[in-house]
Order: structure tokens, then sequence, then C-alpha cells
């Protein structure tokens, strides 16, 4: 056919620490459905130093990589495998900019505008690409790292 076709995708999205201790997991989840994402995996994990390190390896360079590190390893994560036509892109948009504290300014209907606090504290996190989503969906779901323990909700 002519037209670009809708690309049924994956992508990993994580409720980040302050996502789960502002009690923000009900509300994010509400919105992901309501745009039409489906949930295809879920879990609750607390990840290691080690293991938060692997997953941002991309960023070990930058000035606030250590600090990075420390924030993700404070508390649980949820992470999630979502599908959608341009799943990607669609939960990138939604999530919004990285420093939530702009994002409140520049873009206050999305997530990080919602339940985010600054470009650290930001709530979510979303695969920046294909490529990404693919490597951060195995990372967690194919095999999952030593230093990342699995629990259970009624944990929290
Ligand atoms: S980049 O390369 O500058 O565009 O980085 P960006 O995509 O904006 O951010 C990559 C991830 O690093 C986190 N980040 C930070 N953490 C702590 N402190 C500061 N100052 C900071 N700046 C960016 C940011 O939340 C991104 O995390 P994810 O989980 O990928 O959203």
């Amino acid at each position: 056919s002519a037209g670009r076709e809708a690309r049924s995708e994956r992508t990993l999205a994580i409720i980040k620490p302050d996502g789960l201790f502002g009690n923000h997991m009900d509300a994010v989840k509400k919105i992901i459905l309501e745009s039409g994402f489906r949930i295809l995996k879920e879990k609750i994990i607390q990840l290691d130093e080690e293991s938060a390190a692997s997953f941002y390896a991309e960023h070990s360079a930058r000035s606030f990589f250590p600090s990075l590190v420390q924030y993700m390893t404070s508390g649980p994560v949820l992470v999630m495998v979502l599908g959608k036509d341009d799943a990607v892109s669609s939960w990138r948009t939604l999530i919004g900019p990285t420093d939530a504290s702009k994002a409140k300014i520049t873009h206050p209907q999305s997530i990080r505008a919602m339940c985010g606090t600054d470009a650290e504290k930001n709530c979510v996190h979303g695969s920046d690409s294909p490529q990404s989503a693919q490597r951060e969906i195995s990372f967690f779901f194919h095999s999952m790292p030593s230093g990342v323990q699995a629990i259970e909700h009624d944990e929290l």
C-alpha cells in the first residue's frame, strides 16, 4: 500500500523510585491504558548498583551518572513492556521532557510534569529508540541480571 503502515512496537517503561514512593503507580498505569497501550509484561524489582550502572552504561561518562545510579537503587521500580503502534515515540511523547521541572512549564499535561521533580527524579523512563527498547526489554525480561531482585507487590 502507498501509505505509511502503523508499526506495532514494544517499548520499555519504568516507574522510578520517586514514582512509586509518591504513590503515582496507579495514576501512571491508568494513563498508559487510556492512551491505548497494552501492558504486556510488568514486575517490581530492586536494582543494585551494578545492574543500574549496566542499564545506564551509555551515560557512564556523564557527571550525573553516579547520582543517577544511587537514585535508581534508592527503592523499588516498576518495569513494564508496553505495546502499541509506534510505542517508542508515543511513550516518549506521553512522558514529556527529561527535566520534570521544565516539563511542568512547557509540557504541563505530560507524565513527568504530573509526577516528577527534576532531571533526576523524573518519575518515569522510556526507551529512546526501537533498538534501545529491544536491548532494555532483554535486560529486564530475558536475561535478569544477578543484582536485580524481584519483589512482590505486597512488600511495598
Ligand atoms: S542526554 O543524553 O543529556 O539527552 O540525557 P537524557 O536523555 O536527558 O537523560 C538520560 C538519563 O539520565 C538522567 N539524567 C539525570 N540524572 C541525574 N541528574 C541529572 N542531572 C540528570 N540528567 C539526566 C535522565 O533522567 C535520563 O534517565 P532515563 O531513565 O533514561 O529517562
